[in-house]
């Protein structure tokens, strides 16, 4: 009888819930003890480690589909491996959990989290060398290599496109323009995927260079006088700061052009988890339990090409960006972006959407 743990960590999003519903059914099926660590690494930072026993009856099918997690994420300023480089305490950290897993007798961990969370779990592997490593990627950005999908993206995509659905409305009574601020940290596939959704007249995204002034004639050709434009929070505007969509909101005024800005924020984390996600859920999780039993370890789950397999962590770690985090130079995450080559830019383009100078 095998004692697996499950832990969620990094932002919550849509999906989480599924993958622990799923995660739990799946083990308890084989026979095996399930343990949900409580708010991500917190929850081995304490003695004895916080942890719940999950049974098909603690989070029942019907709350499955509810987003958050069950688990929690944990405290932001609670010691984790990124306060720990900050603080300098990275080995006392990597002890304490070291023992708190110990402690657990786990045989594996499944470790929910993004890309952050992968790539700080491969740089400290050895904490987890008495244990089978399986990762599960889930975040809204979908800046995670290897996957063709990550949890949680589909639901934000469709948070996202229903909250400039309304806005549409609004925007046409008063003949006006919303500027939307996604969220994707410096990755545009939430705004971009939303973007052509919506059928929005601009979207603005971190990997492709835009003109403020081309933009602004756009909006001034455009068939109708009101509109979405979509701005990714990662775009930068030289010699402006702010918000961005409060930046964009600006040129458009200085331009005469009536708008308003929105910022849908963490409403874009939440919302019914989606079909599609639960999918991408429930074939996450059996492919973690199987990568169990086949003795698996320091492996991530990944959708490629409709099918869903393992790759190793060197291999997620080597195809990624590699990217320094501003505030901790010792923090490096293997990032994924929007590929120039992404067929839904051309598609923006063919649609007349402004997407920037790429062409
Ligand atoms: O990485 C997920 C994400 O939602 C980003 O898109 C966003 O920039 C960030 O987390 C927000 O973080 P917080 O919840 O700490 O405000």
């Amino acid at each position: 009888m095998k004692r697996i743990g499950i832990m969620t960590t990094g932002g919550d999003c849509s999906g989480l819930n599924t993958v622990i519903q799923r995660i739990t059914r799946g083990a308890t099926l084989r026979k095996w003890i399930v343990y949900g660590i409580l708010d991500g690494t917190d929850g081995l930072c304490v003695t004895p480690p916080a942890v719940v026993k999950l049974n098909d009856l603690m989070l029942p099918i019907e709350n499955a589909r509810l987003a958050g997690s069950f688990l929690h994420n944990g405290h932001a300023n609670a010691l984790n491996f990124e306060t720990a480089i900050e603080r300098g305490k990275t080995a006392a950290f990597n002890k304490q959990l070291y023992k708190s897993l110990s402690e657990l007798k786990l045989d594996a961990l499944i470790l929910v989290g993004g890309n952050g969370s992968i790539s700080l779990a491969w740089a400290n592997r050895e904490i987890y060398r008495d244990l089978q490593l399986i990762c599960i990627p889930k975040t809204i950005d979908m800046d995670i290599p290897l996957t063709d999908k990550t949890i949680g993206f589909d639901t934000a995509v469709q948070q996202l496109t229903s909250y400039c659905d309304q806005l549409m409305l609004t925007a046409r009574s008063h003949h006006r323009w919303f500027v939307v601020q996604s969220m994707g940290r410096d990755c545009g596939n939430l705004a971009l995927n939303a973007g052509v959704a919506v059928g929005a007249s601009a979207i603005l995204i971190p990997e492709i260079k835009f003109d403020v002034n081309a933009l602004v004639e756009h909006i001034k050709n455009q068939p109708t006088d009101y509109g979405i434009i979509i701005v990714s929070e990662g775009i930068s505007l030289r010699g402006h700061s702010g918000k961005p969509a409060d930046m964009i909101s600006r040129k458009l005024t200085a331009a005469g052009i009536m708008n308003r800005t929105a910022f849908p924020e963490h409403t874009q984390r939440a919302g019914d988890t989606t079909a599609t996600d639960r999918i991408l859920a429930t074939r996450f999780a059996d492919c973690a339990l199987g990568a169990i039993e086949n003795g698996e370890t320091n492996v991530m789950t990944v959708l490629s090409d409709g099918d869903v397999h393992t790759v190793s962590l060197t291999e997620f770690v080597n195809a990624g960006e590699i990217v320094h985090d501003p505030k901790i130079p010792d923090l490096m995450t293997s990032n994924a972006y929007v590929s120039p080559d992404n067929p839904l830019l051309d598609v923006a383009y063919d649609m007349g959407i402004y997407i920037g100078e790429q062409k």
